[in-house]
């Protein structure tokens, strides 16, 4: 099917924030034949390109200048080999979707990240993680076109340099590529992974300790999502809007003096995590409205879009996040980095605005 570059697009259906925004040209494609005519036209016509997935991820600023591509690709393949499965997916899958592909196929690895918002083709770049496992751990490879050539590159995992919510994509080849599609290794035996302390606990209040199946364990984290974290589709929200912070031991230490209750994560080399929820709880946020927005009554972490008197838009989000990080800055002396990307206005690199 042939390209239809269009003008002058609302956004606000495609990203979970709902968040008003323009694009002044946008183009789906489902193919990659169409990505790569749509990568022609910006560059003949020296536009900006802006891919877009899902949109759970992103934070709408304001209008975007240039052509904002919509990753509409979809369809997935697979290899079997003795114990394991590769799988690949076209970036336009939605994530959960494939999630639950694999385990009625009965292929195993992806059940902790069940009901992760978003596409396939989004999960790399800020190396999705919930409940004890992230997207590292299963990950092959992925195809990505380079933007400025059109030349199809392939990553593997070293390559993409995945670190907590971070990737090769966020840093070095940030804006250089469009991820076509991800290869995932998946296990044919029915392991199960419940080291997160919350889903250790859900487990043993279900009452499934003897018998856990990975199905099961699927359905546990839906369960959880579904209490904590507010459904976009009902409440436009972007997820955890924060990344938690890491921060070193000896910090820890000072600040366990004063707050001996305070919830850290270790990592290596000396060095904790701190969930920004609590931090953020802990100034007395949790629940908090401002306009249209607000800071979600269950997690801390969350912001959501009421969209009451029209909705909120991205300044007064980011006004809100500005709010959280200066009380939590002056309380803890933390400083919180925003986790969704940022479009449409100037990003400093620390993640302040
Ligand atoms: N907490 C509070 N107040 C709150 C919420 C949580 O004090 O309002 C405390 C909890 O009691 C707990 C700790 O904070 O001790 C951690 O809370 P939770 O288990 O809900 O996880 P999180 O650290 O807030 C991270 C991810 C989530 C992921 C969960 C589960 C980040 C930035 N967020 O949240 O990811 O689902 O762990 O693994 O790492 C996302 O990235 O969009 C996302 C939802």
């Amino acid at each position: 099917m042939s390209l239809r570059i269009e003008q002058h697009i609302s956004l606000q259906p495609f990203n979970s924030l709902a968040l008003p925004a323009y694009a002044e040209y946008f183009c789906s494609v489902t193919d990659k034949q169409q990505l790569l005519a749509a990568l022609d036209y910006a560059r003949e016509h020296q536009l900006e390109v802006t891919p877009l997935g899902g949109g759970s991820n992103l934070v709408l600023a304001g209008d975007l200048s240039g052509l904002v591509i919509y990753l509409n690709i979809k369809g997935f393949s697979y290899s079997v080999a003795d114990d394991s499965v590769e799988v690949t997916f076209a970036a336009g899958e939605s994530w959960h979707q494939g999630v639950l592909t694999t385990l009625q196929r009965g292929w195993y690895g992806l059940e902790n990240l069940s009901l992760i918002p978003g596409n396939m083709g989004a999960a790399p770049i800020q190396n999705i993680g919930a409940y004890g496992v992230e997207l590292a751990d299963l990950f092959v490879s992925l195809r990505a076109v380079e933007i400025a050539t059109g030349k199809t590159c392939e990553f593997d995992k070293a390559a993409c340099q995945f670190a907590y919510r971070d990737s090769l994509f966020k840093n070095a080849a940030r804006d250089r590529y469009i991820i076509l599609d991800i290869s995932l290794r998946l296990s044919t035996n029915p392991v199960v992974n419940i080291s997160y302390p919350a889903l250790q606990a859900a487990v043993a209040e279900a009452g499934l300790e003897a018998d856990l199946s990975p199905e099961a364990v699927s359905q546990l984290v839906c369960q959880i999502r579904q209490t904590k974290l507010p459904d976009p589709a009902v409440t436009p929200n972007a997820g955890s809007f924060f990344k938690n912070p890491v921060i070193a031991d000896s910090a820890v230490a000072e600040l366990h003096n004063q707050y001996p209750e305070m919830p850290t994560y270790p990592q290596p080399q000396q060095l904790s995590k701190i969930p920004a929820a609590w931090l953020i709880d802990q100034c007395g946020f949790k629940g908090v409205r401002r306009g249209s927005l607000g800071v979600h009554k269950h997690q801390a972490l969350v912001l959501v879009n009421y969209q009451t008197d029209g909705g909120g838009t991205g300044e007064q989000l980011l006004a809100l996040a500005e709010e959280l990080r200066d009380a939590v800055w002056q309380r803890f002396a933390i400083r919180l980095e925003i986790e969704p990307r940022v479009y449409g206005q100037a990003e400093l690199a620390d993640g302040s605005l």
